[in-house]
């Protein structure tokens, strides 16, 4: 998977040992010898990655994060040598010196960058015996993740994970130098905290000093940063780690990193150009060339009636059309009825796919997808001479058949499959189809990085089971200037000005332009049923202070997890995490969360009221 990622690497690794290394264990990495090299003598430390005892002569492969470099040992030399060249087993860590010599014509390997090249062996010394490793770094096939992580040391030895580790360190020095150059600061925010607004379950501490109180420890730097705007640091950030007690998902960990933004003295424009310009930086430090911008921008109300989603791939097209109106007279009861119930009839058209999926796979597997999102079916058509062909073409008329190719775009050879549902089932059925299909049929360049902007957030969602509204974001984003009027008449109906940025697929950023004035924010606070009691008990620390000269500020954080992952081409977040947690939020190697000591319990005045075990 990683071959296909080859052209961007050496915008990564660095194989030369730049260094203040006192070059006593080592004088090169195992990257970094080639063919003018050959004739010096050189040390190499690492890690033995392969061994083959070809008779007369022992080869090792050696490796460090820098690359390998085949070694070979003749058996006729020193006979300390030679034992200790056969004794060698995987991941040893062995130091060898000894003369670059050219590995002549037939026996050069090209894949590797110091495959022209071995050193042969004067003299090694054993640095450290490995166990038996439960895997191999370089094995053919991993083994399960839960061996990898509890061995995590080893797991990380792994090239791709290295590779990975060298792309997040790289994103993060592009961005702390992309916000350096323009005079923003970086500042640490507390840990130790109390519970932000981000709407996920806290993780608490218990103090020792106040007993029976907690801290919590931050989900993001959110309130911290307008504060910072209302001391006068105007462009704030800091690479921030963040904790969230959710459930875990393949690009979600409890704890995780933001880089996090604030900006005084701005409107939404300022903020959205500043991160067209970071994310730019990020793609060229990986890359070697920055992404275009401006970064394409959407209405939230766009990509929902277009892909369905609020964070769509847009590697590929592969629009929504609605024909409710088409099929409203129809005699096809599902869409007719679905129509008259003030619902909805959307569909995809999957170009040249009409031989691509059997009746057996729609019926099953493309409508038991759909199904999951509470889609009640899937109805499907091919397009063939111009007209729907399919079991219930024949509910359709001429013109209701023309009129639909129409809308769809089809032409003789696709495929138009429909939902028919709820607003929101058929955007959540379409969307989840649609990732599928462009998947599936391999309808984008899965190296490429492709960004948009989604703008005009609604500011708040009604919560049928608490039957109050919930802000979208969290309470702090401004109004849309022209929604103000909603506050009274239509409150589902405002928007924030607030911005999503979406890469790939995933939410990678997020944020909004905040409120400055008390009185705006009391607004906010009533209509989410905050109380002003409640309000000051949660967030009373920057109320106080919006009412102490808050400049118009606004920001925004963008998951570095996230942006690592979609650099390197993965899929899963712990494959850029050092030391990630499992999906139960388990670090295996730790062997945590764990049980404590009873007396750190008493000192923190806790009494566990645990059910019995069985
Ligand atoms: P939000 O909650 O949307 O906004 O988070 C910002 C970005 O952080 C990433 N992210 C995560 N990444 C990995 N694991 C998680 N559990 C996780 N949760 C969030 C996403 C997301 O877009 N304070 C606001 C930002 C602001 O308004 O300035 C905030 O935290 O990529
Ligand atoms: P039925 O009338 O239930 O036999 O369905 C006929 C076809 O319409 C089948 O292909 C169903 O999958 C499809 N279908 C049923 N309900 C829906 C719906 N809500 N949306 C889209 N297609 C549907």
């Amino acid at each position: 998977m990683f071959a296909s990622f080859a052209t961007w690497l050496p915008h990564v690794g660095v194989a030369k040992l730049k260094s203040r290394n006192t070059k006593v264990l080592r004088t090169k990495t195992c990257g970094e010898l080639n063919a003018s090299h050959v004739g010096q003598t050189e040390t190499l430390a690492g890690w033995v990655d392969k061994y083959r005892d070809h008779g007369g002569v022992v080869f090792i492969d050696l490796r460090d994060r820098y690359g390998i470099t085949q070694i070979s040992f003749k058996l006729d030399t020193s006979s300390d040598i030679q034992e200790l060249a056969q004794s060698l087993r995987y991941e040893d860590v062995v130091q060898v010196t000894g003369t670059v010599v050219s590995r002549g014509e037939g026996n050069i390997n090209p894949k590797l960058p110091t495959g022209e090249i071995e050193v042969a062996a004067a003299s090694a010394k054993l640095l450290n015996k490995s166990r038996t490793p439960p895997f191999e770094p370089r094995g053919e096939t991993l083994p399960n993740e839960e061996l990898r992580l509890q061995y995590r040391f080893i797991d990380l030895r792994r090239p791709p994970l290295q590779r990975n580790m060298m792309i997040r360190h790289k994103l993060t020095k592009a961005v702390r130098d992309y916000f350096d150059g323009l005079e923003f600061l970086e500042i640490e925010t507390p840990i130790l905290g109390r519970s932000t607004p981000e709407g996920a379950r806290d993780y608490l501490v218990p103090s020792r000093v106040h007993e029976g109180s907690f801290y919590a420890l931050p989900q993001s730097p959110q309130l911290f940063k307008q504060i910072l705007m209302v001391a006068g640091y105007d462009r704030y950030y800091q690479i921030a780690r963040c904790f969230r007690d959710e459930d875990l998902r393949a690009d979600r960990q409890p704890e995780f990193t933001q880089i996090d933004v604030e900006m005084a003295f701005v409107e939404l424009e300022d903020i959205l150009s500043t991160i067209d310009g970071l994310v730019s930086a990020m793609h060229e430090s990986v890359r070697g060339k920055p992404l275009p911008t401006p970064l394409p921008r959407y209405t939230h109300a766009e990509v929902m009636e277009k892909y369905g989603t609020d964070k769509p791939d847009l590697r590929f097209e592969l629009p929504i059309s609605n024909i409710s109106d088409l099929v409203a007279d129809s005699d096809f009861g599902v869409f007719k009825n679905t129509v008259a119930d003030g619902n909805f009839v959307r569909g995809l058209c999957i170009k040249e796919a009409a031989d691509k999926y059997s009746r057996r796979v729609l019926d099953n597997d493309l409508k038991g997808l759909v199904g999951t999102y509470g889609a009640k079916g899937l109805a499907y058509f091919k397009v063939t001479d111009g007209k729907l062909d399919s079991s219930i073409a024949k509910f359709f008329n001429d013109e209701q058949q023309q009129a639909i190719i129409e809308r769809m775009s089809g032409e003789d050879g696709d495929l138009l499959v429909f939902v028919a549902d709820t607003w929101s089932v058929s955007c959540a059925a379409l969307a989840a189809l649609r990732n599928f299909l462009g998947k599936d049929l391999e309808l984008y360049d899965p190296t490429e990085i492709n960004c948009l902007w989604v703008l005009d957030f609604p500011l708040v969602t009604w919560n049928e089971d608490e039957n109050r509204y919930d802000a979208e974001h969290h309470p702090f984003c401004a109004v849309h200037p022209d929604d103000v009027g909603y506050f009274e008449s239509d409150p589902g109906k405002i928007r924030a000005q607030s911005y999503d940025l979406v890469c790939n697929g995933y939410e990678a950023a997020s944020g909004s332009i905040r409120i400055h004035d008390p009185a705006t924010q009391q607004k906010i606070f009533d209509l989410l049923n905050i109380t002003p009691e409640d309000a000051e008990e949660r967030f009373g620390f920057l109320l106080n202070a919006l009412r102490y000269g808050a400049p118009p500020h606004g920001g925004i954080a963008l998951g570095l997890d996230r942006w690592v992952m979609m650099f390197t081409g993965g899929e899963n977040i712990r494959d850029v995490i050092a030391f990630p947690k499992t999906q139960r939020a388990s670090d295996l190697m730790l062997g945590a969360p764990s049980e404590v000591d009873k007396r750190q319990l008493r000192d923190l005045h806790i009494k566990l009221d645990l059910p019995e075990q069985s």
